[in-house]
């Protein structure tokens, strides 16, 4: 069958680099891609949100079926509009409906109170509410969480550790700091725990769950500094017992797709559990409608089955029938990027030392200029490694960051090693 793959970062390589290896694929397209898609497919200079563009290639190429990486054109309903216009070539991703479970927190949090699902406590308030939203800070106890309710990036949540912060932030992101995104805001009771992502394949009925993994967010070694989109991964985590996974898939992953279901909600495609454990609990901090990124670039090493039989699966709706398996083996992705990000930083640079022995390489910010490879976004390159253990899986891929040249190269070289 010929493919279409939606996006252009580590995530999309990761998935791109799995679909290939199955013997069901003929031709395998990504949509734009990188330098690193290239490799595994053909790139295609589309936008992955120019649905017509998207329509007008799978015709004429004769695409047997879309994956979708990224949430962008997921939120804008890039499934609604392949059932309408192509509904022959199914997509893999929910549809508008379904990706509103990352599209606005505050659906997402009052979905998981329909359905009885563990999340922190909250209120929403409006921009007519900002006087009632501060009273409801001053019931909370510091630190104080507040989300604009839409899409912001990931910069849309903001953790403030006194009353007066929270008061002041909330009236600005009432006011328009993120502009429609925070005409709405979700205050969140704080929970206090290690994070954990788990991932979910489903065809509206029954679904499969991945191998967990959790990223590094902050740009320091101890999880310190500022935000970014992640800085590396680990799969397994060891926290995630059998008995809590149980937990996690008994209140947590069966509720969310029964729920989807009774509510009328079409959803073929990925669930990203964005959990915290308290004290044993798993509790949701947020759904997301994709995979994760970092996450991917563990995950996929360690999915044994073919991806392309569970696509197969989710698209004809027996996904029950199919069977997936882990490789028991550790997995860990160190994410190298250019000096300076999460803030400014310089583009272009040339990149040598690319291919790592031992290890997978996943482009993200990466493209060719001239035949030479060059740096062109924030998060550059990432290097993904087995290893009978976390600690081995991290030296190698620790030692394929060190190879990988480029102008004001950084990593983090603590991955997996709080757990
Ligand atoms: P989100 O975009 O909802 O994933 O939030 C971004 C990050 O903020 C999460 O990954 C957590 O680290 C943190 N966070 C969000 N909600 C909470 C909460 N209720 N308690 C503690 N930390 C939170
Ligand atoms: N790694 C978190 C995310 O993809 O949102």
């Amino acid at each position: 069958m010929k493919i279409l793959l939606l996006g252009s970062g580590g995530r999309e390589h990761a998935l791109a680099w799995k679909i290939a290896q199955s013997e069901k694929v003929e031709k395998l397209f990504i949509a734009p891609g990188n330098a690193g898609t290239m490799l595994v497919g053909e790139n295609v200079a589309i936008k992955a949100d120019d649905f017509e563009a998207i329509e007008a290639f799978v015709g004429e190429n004769g695409i047997d079926m879309v994956v979708v990486g990224p949430e962008d054109p997921l939120v804008k309903g890039i499934y609604d509009y392949f059932q309408e216009h192509c509904p022959a070539v199914p997509v893999i991703g929910p549809s508008k409906a379904g990706a509103v479970l990352e599209g606005s927190k505050d659906f997402a949090k009052a979905f998981m109170q329909r359905h009885n699902i563990p999340t922190a406590a909250y209120q929403t308030f409006d921009g007519t509410q900002v006087e009632e939203g501060c009273k409801f800070l001053e019931t909370l106890k510091a630190p104080y969480v507040l989300k604009a309710d839409g899409l912001c990036a990931g910069k849309g949540v903001l953790i403030l550790d006194t009353l007066e912060e929270a008061q002041r932030e909330l009236r600005e992101m009432l006011g328009g700091m993120f502009g429609n995104a925070s005409s709405r805001v979700v205050i969140e009771e704080f929970l206090s725990g290690i994070e954990c992502s788990v991932f979910v394949l489903t065809d509206g009925d029954n679904y499969k769950i991945l191998p967990e993994a959790k990223d590094y967010k902050r740009i320091g070694e101890g999880d310190t500094g500022l935000n970014t989109g992640g800085m590396g991964s680990v799969s397994p985590v060891p926290f995630a017992t059998k008995e809590w996974m149980q937990k996690v898939e008994d209140e947590i992953i069966r509720p969310t797709v029964e729920g989807l279901k009774a509510e009328g909600i079409v959803y073929k495609g990925f669930i990203f559990f964005g959990l915290i454990n308290c004290d044993g609990q798993p509790k949701v901090i947020e759904y997301n409608c994709r995979m994760g990124d970092p996450e991917t670039e563990s995950v996929m090493l360690r999915l044994k089955s073919d991806i392309v039989d569970l696509f197969e699966g989710v698209a004809a709706g027996n996904l029950a029938e199919r069977t997936i398996e882990f490789d028991e083996r550790a997995a860990v992705c160190v994410m190298c990027v250019s000096g300076g990000y999460p803030q400014a930083y310089g583009k272009g640079f040339a990149i040598t030392g690319a291919e790592v022995e031992g290890s997978v390489v996943f482009h993200a910010g990466t493209a060719m200029k001239d035949g030479q490879l060059v740096t062109s976004g924030g998060r550059v390159i990432a290097v993904s490694s087995y290893g009978k253990d976390k600690a081995e899986a991290l030296a190698k891929s620790m030692r394929g960051a060190e190879q990988i040249q480029f102008e004001k190269k950084y990593f983090r070289r603590d991955i997996g090693q709080d757990l």
